[in-house]
């Protein structure tokens, strides 16, 4: 057994003054020959731990080096250096694992995200990637724990389906047919019937539908997983493959519904805020300092602790659609023909610049946009009663755009089944959806969060790459 160390946290934590302690962690950096900060990943501040002069052979202090992997014994002492209450008088010093500072990727200074972006085996060790990664792991726990407080099943969906759950066929195929050989029906297109599945699969990009069967008996689910869209959007908001948290509810319409999304967001925020300061704070300074090299009126009006405790104390702004068109419309950035894409009426689907003018500039809050045209949405939402609306919520958040999309779905058979028929949704497959419809239907809501840019608008982060570990976008699967 190896693993006697006690995790520099907790050091921090409680009162170790006076005793002797092995810690285990990398070296960041190591100075005068004398102090190195040694970080474990528990905590975003390092460890000092102090060397006696003379102690050491020069082979052992050259070893020292960024990155390298140690083992410290030593006692605690309260520390007289500015920056740290407490740090570690050496005993005993052991190299797990040397890093040549000639070859190791990342020095000891700041560097940009686009480098770390690839060198992302190895970002982790920087103090931002640590803190954004601790915080992504609370969110998760605290979605968690919000659905368990609520009685809420977890359900597992499938990764591998057949259908297309938003009907938009930004599917990645799933197929273990061979690329030379490829089977053929008479009509020359591709014979499925001898993949793998006897039919043609993808990856999901949703698991509402299922999540809406299980609804339909539990009461209330929700899922928590990956999902994958091939559109080719090369953004700072987009990933093929990204996390979605999808609660799906019976007995329960659009306004539960979206009294539940903003409840569930404040829920996130206020954990993160009680959970994770220390990382908050770090990222904080970091958005601060990075925002300073922009020219004023891009700058963020708050900081990010204080825009996160504002979003938790103030209820969403909530207003339909058509009255979004009429204020946009209105807006002079539309006069002045700010907006790359003009307003031009009621049908036309937002944009991210119009998403964020909404939010930012004219309410300055999180935006609960509902009844949306029918023709800019899935088939599977409750048609309004005026024939051209469906009852489709979004939020949409500052410096994000849209964080949630769900809907109240359409339960009653017939109005689902005529939809699909116009939309040309497959009905033979997805007779088991329509089941849910046939027997025992009943009102019920949803939404998907998307959980990366959740864990976006908590850290501060301007680039969704930057908040899941290995990004997958267009033309990048690297690690
Ligand atoms: O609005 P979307 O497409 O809604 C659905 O998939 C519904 N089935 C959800 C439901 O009602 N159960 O996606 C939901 C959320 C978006 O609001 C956005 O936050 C996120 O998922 N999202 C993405 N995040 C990262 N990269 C992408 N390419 C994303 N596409 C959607
Ligand atoms: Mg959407």
């Amino acid at each position: 057994m190896i693993n006697t160390r006690v995790r520099i946290k907790e050091l921090f934590q409680k009162d170790f003054v006076g005793k002797s302690v092995t810690v285990m962690g990398w070296v960041r950096t190591f100075r005068n020959n004398q102090f190195i900060a040694l970080n474990d990943g528990s905590t975003n501040t390092n460890l000092q731990v102090v060397l006696e002069l003379n102690k050491y052979d020069d082979l052992l202090l050259k070893r020292i080096t960024t990155s390298a992997a140690i083992k410290v014994e030593g006692l605690v002492v309260e520390s007289l250096g500015k920056g740290q209450k407490i740090e570690i008088k050496t005993n005993s010093i052991e190299i797990f694992g040397d890093s040549d500072a000639e070859k190791y990727p990342l020095q000891p200074k700041k560097h940009s995200l686009e480098f770390l972006r690839e060198n992302a085996h190895l970002r982790f060790r920087t103090s931002t990637f640590g803190s954004v990664f601790r915080i992504r792991h609370s969110l998760a726990f605290a979605i968690h724990q919000f659905f368990y407080e609520k009685g809420f099943v977890h359900i597992h969906t499938p990764i591998i389906t057949a259908s297309d759950a938003e009907g938009a066929g930004e599917m990645f195929k799933v197929t273990a047919l061979p690329f030379d050989k490829t089977p053929r029906c008479e009509d020359g297109s591709v014979n499925f019937k001898e993949d793998f599945f006897g039919r043609a699969t993808n990856l999901t990009v949703s698991g509402q539908l299922e999540g809406e069967l299980a609804a339909t008996a539990l009461g209330e689910i929700y899922t928590f997983g990956p999902t994958f869209r091939a559109e080719n959007s090369n953004t700072a908001r987009h990933l093929a493959e990204f996390w979605m948290i999808e609660p799906e509810m019976a007995f329960c319409d659009l306004e539960d519904n979206m009294n539940l999304a903003e409840e569930f967001i404040k829920y996130i925020i206020k954990h993160a805020i009680d959970f994770n300061r220390e990382d908050l704070d770090f990222l904080a300074t970091r958005l601060a300092d990075e925002e300073k090299a922009l020219p004023q009126d891009k700058r963020s009006e708050m900081g990010l602790i204080e825009k996160l405790e504002f979003v938790l104390n103030n209820s969403f702004e909530r207003i339909t659609y058509s009255e979004a068109i009429e204020i946009l419309k209105e807006s002079n950035y539309n006069k002045k023909k700010k907006f790359n894409y003009p307003i031009t009426g009621f049908g036309m689907d937002l944009q991210s610049e119009h998403e964020r003018y909404l939010v930012e500039k004219h309410f300055k809050k999180p935006v609960i946009l509902r009844d949306y045209p029918k023709e800019i949405k899935a088939f599977y939402m409750r048609q309004n009663d005026d024939g051209k609306t469906v009852a489709a919520m979004d939020i949409l958040a500052p410096g994000i755009g849209e964080i949630v999309g769900g809907s109240q779905r359409e339960e009653r058979l017939e109005n689902l089944e005529t939809r699909m028929k116009e939309m040309n949704i497959p009905e033979k497959e997805l007779w088991w959806y329509l089941d849910t419809r046939k027997f025992g239907t009943v009102p019920h809501a949803g939404f998907g969060l998307g959980f990366e840019r959740m864990v976006q608008f908590v850290t501060g982060m301007t680039n969704i790459r930057d908040v899941i570990a290995f990004p997958r976008t267009p033309k990048n699967a690297e690690f």
